[in-house]
């Protein structure tokens, strides 16, 4: 297997280890903003991360969530989310992931994502696919956006300045329905396994989409801007989808930023 794959999903499992001890203790809340949440658990998973990363790689750069990374001038460049999903990880919702992606100089190279209540591990190296707990995963062969099930989510900062909620209401009325999970890298993770046919998003960090994405194209998907650039790491909005009902997600959301716009006009 692939020597940095191997790593990340030993430290994966350990930072899963540490939330479900967590899970099941009161969990004590700070706040970093006015609904943005942190708890222990994000801490100590954060530092379980960190510590085992640098004694693997103790040259390569780490971006983590909580602020534990640093830079250096290596072209290895870790992104972590130690519990992406702290909202429902704090409401005893047991729907929250680690997520751990390697970058080299740009390119996605290697990505973990794991959900430590169901036991699934989402594993993905560059040109060698995509898994679950082992097993190949390929996105879905849906190829209409009316027959399809999205999935979105919304930003615990700057909540009123962010647009999504025209897209929500709109690809909801042109779809089976769009689910709001709380956890980017599962959406992610979920739309490369079949489960979504699309999921995007407007304010996503490094830490929330690096494995994730990577996950998605080795499934088969696609991952771009609304533009349809490719998505690179620093981009801040996202879409991806199986790769058939990307054209068509991408026609409605201009139409909705058009209207939009418009409306602000007016
Ligand atoms: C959040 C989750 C959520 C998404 C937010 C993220 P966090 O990450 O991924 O689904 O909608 O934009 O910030 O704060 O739980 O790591
Ligand atoms: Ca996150
Ligand atoms: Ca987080």
């Amino acid at each position: 297997m692939n020597p940095f794959l191997e790593i990340a999903i030993e430290t994966a499992r350990e930072a899963g280890g540490i939330l479900l001890q967590e899970f099941d203790r009161p969990v004590k809340i700070s706040y970093k903003g006015e609904v943005d949440i942190v708890t222990q658990a994000d801490r100590r998973s954060e530092e379980a991360v960190v510590t085992r990363l640098r004694t693997h790689f103790p040259t390569h750069a780490i971006v983590a969530e909580e602020g534990g990374g640093s830079e250096t001038d290596s072209p290895f460049r870790w992104h972590v989310d130690p519990l992406d999903g702290t909202t429902n990880f704090a409401h005893g919702y047991p729907c929250f992931a680690v997520s751990i992606g390697l970058e080299e100089a740009g390119e996605l190279v290697a990505g973990v994502i794991y959900q430590p209540v169901s036991g699934e591990m989402f594993t993905a190296a560059r040109g060698e696919g995509a898994y679950r707990n082992g097993k190949k995963i390929q996105v879905s062969s849906i190829d209409k956006l009316s027959t399809s099930l999205l999935v979105t989510g919304f930003p615990s900062v700057k909540r009123t300045q962010n647009p999504n909620i025209h897209y929500y209401w709109d690809f909801t009325l042109r779809s089976h329905g769009v689910r709001r999970d709380g956890s980017a890298a599962l959406d992610l993770a979920s739309v490369a396994c079949g489960r979504f046919e699309g999921f995007w998003e407007f304010g996503l960090y490094s830490w929330d989409t690096a494995a994730g994405v990577l996950l998605v194209r080795e499934a088969g998907g696609l991952v771009t801007r609304f533009d349809g650039q490719p998505y690179q790491l620093g981009d801040r909005e996202l879409l991806a989808t199986n790769g058939h009902v990307h054209a068509e997600m991408r026609n409605v959301a201009a139409d909705i930023a058009e209207r939009a716009a418009t409306q602000a006009s007016l």
